[in-house]
């Protein structure tokens, strides 16, 4: 079998690296296009060297621009080599721009190609359609042969779209196949040392939504919000290249003084930042997965979110929204106080077998080929 796998943005890579590997063991031919969404050693490089992951067989280096234009940017790279690559299957992942503008190629490839796509991470909905992610994530499980779920909230969502029960299968979560290579390696690395950090006496934040750090005021209440927790312990904010700039743009870089302030993380690092916190505040979608996988509590900085199982099964709090200093500094009081740092039991499916069930999915499901319904 001939799998076309795509990978675009930071929260690809660690998706696509199990399905790589699992592919490649069941004796699969894999092929792998990276779209070049994100393109900066931090952003990307380093994921691919960190993670294994084979050299793109295909780099179409898209870069950034406005999501029309990277949009279709990707979408006019990308069609010449569907067309050349004549895979059995597109494997796409997640919810960023790259994976919905390849499956709307392959899709209106279908009858040429024949390709059949799977959406790895389907199922999951914010209900905001403010989000560029939730336009992602509907518009690829729409046009998608095989939806591959993380949790088993995710089906509901689909059903409650009409999308026929034949299309689903639930494969559990292919991130934390990664995780739980990676963090014995985490673990022995000395990442807390040399940020002169000690376990559990630290939080860590991460920050790169549009909602948060496209408006001045609301970036400024969350960093603001992040220096109260910095009152007392130190707050670790790895900065998204987004951010920076429009902390930059918008002159608040005298508000990042009271946190310790880092360039974006590796996975490993990352990893190891998350493992060691007393405390994670994050805007991610990712993040909130990671922390509920280890334990470890978690402020989700949003209005929403996809991922309500980290919620009911896991270590996620929201923030009260809309987001206010003294509501961070409380809703991180409320989520430490919760929690007791034990591994919880993990969602069903988040077992470091994910991505054998991908494999296995791909192998065995028959799209229906009835173009006319559903
Ligand atoms: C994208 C995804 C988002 C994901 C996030 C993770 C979409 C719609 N959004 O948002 O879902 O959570 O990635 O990072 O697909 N930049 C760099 N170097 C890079 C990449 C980007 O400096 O390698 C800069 C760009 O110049 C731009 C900013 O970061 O100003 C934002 O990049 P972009 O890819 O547009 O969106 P993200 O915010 O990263």
């Amino acid at each position: 079998m001939k799998v076309l796998v795509v990978a675009g943005a930071r929260p690809n890579f660690m998706k696509v690296a199990p399905i790589l590997r699992a592919l490649e063991a069941a004796g699969h031919e894999t092929v792998l296009v990276h779209t070049g969404q994100h393109y900066d050693t931090a952003m990307s490089d380093t994921f691919f060297e960190e993670l294994g992951i084979k050299t793109p067989d295909y780099h179409l280096g898209v870069g950034t621009a406005t999501h029309a234009v990277q949009t279709a940017r990707i979408m006019e790279a990308f069609e010449p080599i569907l067309m050349k690559v004549h895979p059995q299957w597109v494997v796409v992942v997640g919810d960023v721009n790259s994976t919905m503008a390849t499956t709307l190629v392959a899709s209106k490839l279908r009858t040429e190609t024949h390709a059949h796509i799977a959406h790895v991470e389907a199922g999951l909905r914010s209900y905001d359609w403010r989000m560029p992610e939730e336009i992602n994530r509907v518009i690829t499980d729409r046009l998608a042969d095989l939806l591959l779920t993380p949790s088993e909230d995710a089906a509901a969502n689909l059903a409650a779209e009409g999308i026929p029960a034949d299309k689903v299968t639930f494969v559990g979560n292919v991130m934390i196949d990664t995780l739980m290579l990676q963090l014995p390696v985490a673990r022995a690395a000395d990442t807390l040392e040399r940020l002169g950090l000690r376990r559990r006496h630290y939080a860590a934040a991460t920050l790169h939504r549009p909602s948060n750090v496209d408006d001045p005021a609301a970036l400024a209440a969350v960093l603001e919000g992040l220096a109260l927790v910095a009152e007392s312990l130190p707050v670790v904010l790895p900065l998204h290249p987004r951010t920076l700039k429009n902390i930059e743009r918008f002159h608040l870089g005298r508000m990042l003084t009271p946190l310790t302030v880092l360039e974006p993380l590796g996975y490993t690092q990352m990893l190891a930042l998350t493992d060691g916190a007393q405390c994670v505040l994050t805007d991610s979608g990712g993040i909130q997965e990671e922390t509920t996988a280890l334990g470890i509590p978690c402020v989700t900085l949003r209005e929403q979110t996809e991922r309500p199982i980290t919620i009911t099964q896991g270590t996620n709090h929201m923030a009260p929204w809309p987001l206010t200093p003294r509501g961070i500094l409380g809703a991180y009081a409320d989520s430490v106080a919760a929690v007791a740092h034990a591994t919880p039991p993990r969602p069903a499916g988040w077992d470091g077998h994910a991505s054998e069930r991908i494999v296995k999915a791909l192998e065995t499901h028959r799209p229906v080929r009835n173009y006319s319904a559903s």
